[in-house]
């Protein structure tokens, strides 16, 4: 070491090695004393910052800056989610920020997935208290996410599940293209926690089916996404293509399907990373061509047809016709009738037939929140 050191030195500027020839002894062996004191201080604060790294060197030396509580210089600050939802980054900074991906597959650290629960409202959430003891004893393993109205001001206590969850937002109109904004700013905001692997939309009126487990197993053992997709070749659905889309969007590619989706992290960043889409939908899907119902299908259709289900996992009734869905009410909801609407039609499961097929419902009126209080251990089990 002591050599290594010395020889350094010496490269560094050998002007005084030649000028030691002339000088006396004595002054030798000061400048000996003087390198060896060198080359001791250096090895002494090289295996300090070996050991206690940069903190502890600069430990000596106050920094006027001082980090956030909190902060750390390791893997941390990365993979933790935001402390605060309600930042003030613009929609563009956002996006551009969320679709920062890993590169390496392998995460080097223990990730457990959770499931990303987005609710698109208008403000309050009347069927809260069913969904606080959904969620009950399964923190970390879900995050809950609110767009409502800008105007509206969350009530919820500090103990609720809900509580700060409401992320920054913007005003929506059903059936144009500010609602899948606000789908992408759920979706972009749900993507900043790395440990996000599913992301579900729902709304106010939306109710769970089955505990959180069964839910959980259901959606991580799938092969595919959950999101509705089917070729309509009425006037409803290919009825509503513009010709102005190809070549980016073909016809045979258009799709149509509900908006309340499920889909894995890989579709929510194709979703958020859209630009080549987004303009097409914008200027040439208005109604009577509802953008929100054609634009996700579609998409996700030619970017990853092989991921996809082609199926949503929410239930909603038409059967009482009109073009809204029929709202339940507070005489609907009975054990029978929930048992009922569960097990309603047939559909694939990773390629197998099963009669679970939706895992949510809706829509739900606020009345119904007492009787669904009721049968829920009865049916759910929760
Ligand atoms: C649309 O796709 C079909 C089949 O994939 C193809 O035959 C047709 O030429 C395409 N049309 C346009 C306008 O690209
Ligand atoms: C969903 O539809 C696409 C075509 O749009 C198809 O390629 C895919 O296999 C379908 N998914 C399933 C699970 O059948
Ligand atoms: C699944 O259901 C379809 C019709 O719904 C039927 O044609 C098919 O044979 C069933 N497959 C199995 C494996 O039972």
């Amino acid at each position: 070491m002591q050599t290594r050191v010395m020889s350094l030195e010496e490269g560094k500027d050998p002007s005084p090695v030649i000028r030691t020839r002339v000088l006396p002894v004595r002054l030798l062996l000061k400048l000996f004393m003087f390198l060896i004191l060198c080359a001791l201080f250096s090895f002494i604060s090289l295996s300090t910052f070996k050991r206690y790294g940069f903190d502890g060197m600069v430990g000596v030396v106050k920094p006027s800056y001082q980090p956030c509580i909190g902060e750390s210089s390791g893997l941390d600050r990365w993979i933790r989610p935001p402390s605060n939802l309600m930042h003030t980054m613009s929609d563009e900074e956002l996006f551009w920020r969320a679709t920062l991906v890993p590169r390496i597959r392998k995460y080097p650290f223990n990730r457990t997935p959770k499931i990303a629960f987005m609710f698109l409202t208008k403000g309050p959430l009347p069927l809260a208290p069913l969904w606080e003891r959904f969620f009950k004893g399964h923190e970390g393993r879900y995050s809950i996410y609110i767009h409502s109205l800008p105007s509206y001001d969350e009530e919820f206590p500090p103990t609720s599940v809900f509580y700060r969850r409401n992320i920054p937002s913007q005003l929506t109109q059903w059936g144009t293209m500010s609602l899948c904004d606000a789908e992408r700013r759920l979706l972009a905001n749900a993507l900043l926690d790395i440990s996000n692997e599913r992301f579900i939309l729902l709304s106010e009126s939306c109710i769970p089916l089955y505990k959180f487990n069964f839910i959980q197993n259901y959606i991580t053992n799938s092969k595919y996404s959950f999101i509705g997709a089917f070729d309509d070749v009425g006037p409803f659905g290919r009825g509503r293509y513009d010709e102005n889309m190809a070549p980016e969007v073909n016809i045979t590619e258009w799709r149509k399907g509900s908006q309340w989706f499920e889909i894995n992290r890989r579709l929510a960043i194709n979703i958020v990373e859209d630009t080549i889409f987004y303009p097409k939908f914008e200027a040439f899907c208005k109604p009577n061509c509802y953008v929100d119902e054609h634009y996700f299908p579609t998409m996700l259709t030619i970017r990853a047809a092989n991921l996809l289900a082609n199926r949503s996992i929410t239930l909603v009734d038409w059967s009482r016709g009109g073009s809204h869905p029929a709202t339940f009410g507070k005489g609907d909801v009975t054990v029978d009738f929930l048992k009922k609407i569960r097990e309603k039609t047939t559909c694939t499961y990773n390629g197998r037939n099963t009669t679970v097929c939706y895992l949510f419902a809706r829509k739900f009126a606020p009345s119904t929140l007492e009787p669904l209080l009721e049968v829920a251990p009865k049916v759910f089990d929760f």
